[in-house]
Parts: C-alpha cells; sequence; structure tokens
C-alpha cells in the first residue's frame, strides 16, 4: 500500500509554508516572549481579525508551533521560539522570505524552470533577484536579514573547522552583514577583514564595536574587482550563479589572491551524508529564485580549474554547510 498519510503530508506542505508566513510577518513569536496570550489580546496587537487569527494560531498548533491551552490561551513552543526575532538564528526572516508574493509565485513556476532550464523568477517577474530587491527595499532588508541569521549559526562551525592562523587579510566577498567575517575576527584577532558587496546588501559597518579597528566594509560588484586577500571567504555565493558567471567570479578572486592565497567556498557541496534532502531543495531554491544550483566537489573542481585555480581540499564543519578549498594552479 502506498503512505498515503505521508504522501498527503508531502503535498499539502505549502498550507504549513504560508501559515508559518504570516506567523511571522505579524511577529506573533516575538508577542509570546512574556507568556501565554488570549487570541483577543493578539488579534489586538496585530490589528488582525480575532477569528481568523484564532484559525490560523488553531491549525499553527496541530503542528507543534504554538501551544494551545485549555483556557484558550496560546504559547510559544519550541519550535515557535525560533520564529522569535532575539533568538540567535533565528528563522523569523526566512519564514518572512518564503513567503513574500515574488518568490512564492517564483516557486509556483517550478514547471517552467524544469521544463526550460530558464530561472523561473526571472521568467516570471522579467529581472533577476537581485535588481528586484534593488527595487524593493523591504524584501532586501529581509533577505539580508535572513542570510545573516542563517550565517550566523554556520559561521562560527567554519571559523573553527578551518586555520587561519596564516593569514592577515581576510575578505568576504558578497559577505552581506558579514556574519562569516565576524566570526573569523573573532576567533582570528591577528586577522584584519574587510566585506565587501552590493551597495544595497554590504553591511553599514561591524555587528559588535569592538571589532571596528579590524573591520572595513567595501561596495562594488565581484563581476568587476574585489580588494586584495590571502583569504576570499565567498559563502552561498556560487550557488547563485550558473557555471560561466561562477568561472567569471573566480577569475576575479584569482586576480586579487596575494601568494599562497586561498579561496574558500563555503558551500552545501550536494553528495555530502546527512545534508542531501537540504542541499537538494536548496538546488531547486537556486533553480527558482536566483538562477544558480548547489554543486557536487567534482563539479567545484571543473569551476576552479576554468579560473586558473585548483581544488585542494574540502573541509568538513559542524555544520551543513563545508569549505571548499582552492589555490592558484601555477
Ligand atoms: C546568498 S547571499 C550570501 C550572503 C553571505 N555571503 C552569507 O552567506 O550570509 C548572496 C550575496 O551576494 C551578493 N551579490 C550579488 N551579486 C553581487 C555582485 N555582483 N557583487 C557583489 N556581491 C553580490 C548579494 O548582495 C548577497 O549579499
Amino acid at each position: 500500500m502506498p503512505d498515503l498519510p505521508r504522501l498527503r503530508q508531502v503535498i499539502t506542505g505549502f498550507q504549513a509554508s504560508a501559515a508559518v508566513h504570516v506567523a511571522a510577518q505579524l511577529g506573533l513569536s516575538d508577542l509570546l516572549v512574556d507568556g501565554p496570550r488570549t487570541v483577543g489580546d493578539l488579534a489586538g496587537s496585530t490589528a488582525t481579525d480575532e477569528d481568523t487569527l484564532g484559525r490560523l494560531l488553531h491549525a499553527l498548533s496541530t503542528i507543534g508551533v504554538y501551544d494551545e491551552r485549555p483556557d484558550g490561551t496560546y504559547a510559544n513552543t519550541d519550535l515557535g521560539e525560533g520564529l522569535r526575532s532575539d533568538v540567535p538564528g533565528s528563522l523569523r526572516p526566512l519564514a518572512r522570505t518564503v513567503g513574500a508574493p515574488p518568490h512564492w509565485a517564483a516557486w509556483a513556476h517550478l514547471g517552467h524552470s524544469v521544463r526550460t532550464g530558464e530561472n523561473a523568477f526571472e521568467a516570471l517577474h522579467g529581472l533577476d533577484v537581485w535588481t528586484h530587491r534593488l527595487h524593493h527595499p523591504e524584501e532586501n532588508e529581509i533577505f539580508n536579514a535572513n542570510m545573516a541569521s542563517l550565517t550566523s549559526v554556520v559561521a562560527a562551525a567554519v571559523a573553527a573547522a578551518y586555520d587561519f592562523r596564516d593569514m592577515t587579510r581576510v575578505v568576504d566577498v558578497g559577505g552581506g552583514q558579514g556574519a562569516l567575517l565576524a566570526a573569523v575576527l573573532d576567533r582570528y584577532p591577528h586577522v584584519t577583514g574587510t566585506v565587501f558587496d552590493l551597495p544595497q546588501a554590504v553591511a553599514a559597518g561591524p555587528p559588535r564595536e569592538e571589532l571596528a579597528p579590524r573591520w572595513s566594509a567595501v561596495s562594488g560588484s565581484f563581476f568587476e574587482e574585489v580588494p586584495e586577500a590571502d583569504a576570499y571567504l565567498v559563502k552561498s555565493i556560487l550557488h547563485d550563479w550558473p557555471d560561466d558567471r561562477c568561472v567569471d567570479i573566480l577569475r576575479t578572486l584569482r586576480r586579487g589572491l596575494r601568494d599562497q592565497g586561498v579561496v574558500l567556498l563555503v558551500e552545501m557541496v550536494l553528495g555530502r551524508p546527512g545534508h542531501e534532502r537540504a542541499a537538494a531543495f536548496s538546488d531547486l531554491n537556486m533553480l527558482v529564485m536566483p538562477g544558480g544550483r548547489e554543486r557536487t566537489e567534482t563539479e567545484f573542481a571543473a569551476l576552479f580549474a576554468a579560473a586558473g585555480l585548483e581544488l585542494t581540499r574540502v573541509v568538513e564543519t559542524d555544520s551543513p554547510m563545508a569549505v571548499v578549498e582552492g589555490r592558484a594552479a601555477d
């Protein structure tokens, strides 16, 4: 017999995603920080319809996001706590990102990508995700917050797994809010760092004031020029782009690399035991949203080779991501 109940859950997964998105938009978990509240109270705080908000909370309680109490109040569960804005690695920005109408509509266009191989977002909206975010500051802000939050969880694991002892100058390429750079600077007090990104994404300053003397920010495009470095941190960048554009980025980095320097791709890497589901669905997200893909180690090696670099090793981290190290081939 086919496992129809499980299949039904898989098929209707989008409903849970939509409901969590609305909860995150309304900030319900933040409103429950001090303890359980009634639906009427929450409706007042969120300017929502009381009956409908109650239906949303009830549905979310059946999947463990909130706890529906016998007295009719609701409280955060462990899952609900993860949607608070103030918890480390908060998934509230992720929930806000995935349910935003342009993102949702692009995923509804997945079949187009599968039929044609084209990027769904651009086919549907007529422009790429980066240009779209440039024109939609609120979405841009949520996306940047989402990357910073997701990266904060991985960053310490990368800084712990890779040895930066011999580096003095590190550039976080497409580094956004610089969460990864901050983790490296925290662990290696002799290192000076630059976060490099588009003007609409680059961090205004370091996440912690004590890093300011060793921190700088530069805006620009990695298709043109990047500041020189002993190590380029390149987290979740190549997966945004098709192969030819990745080679262009890597060539830019090759030009800026100091002697004995390294290019450190921080990516999910397809084929690593225990992480395949996350990597495979991220691969579809890259297809639909920015028009990139997740890759195997062999595929990364080919990209490096095309840009005058060679893949020297893959360093595992205590996170879903690995560090793919490249050095100048000559
Ligand atoms: C998926 S995010 C990764 C951000 C960060 N590395 C992290 O992992 O948290 C991709 C980043 O690439 C940046 N980006 C896109 N096009 C760029 C370009 N042409 N030059 C520099 N950065 C770019 C985006 O602004 C964004 O911050």
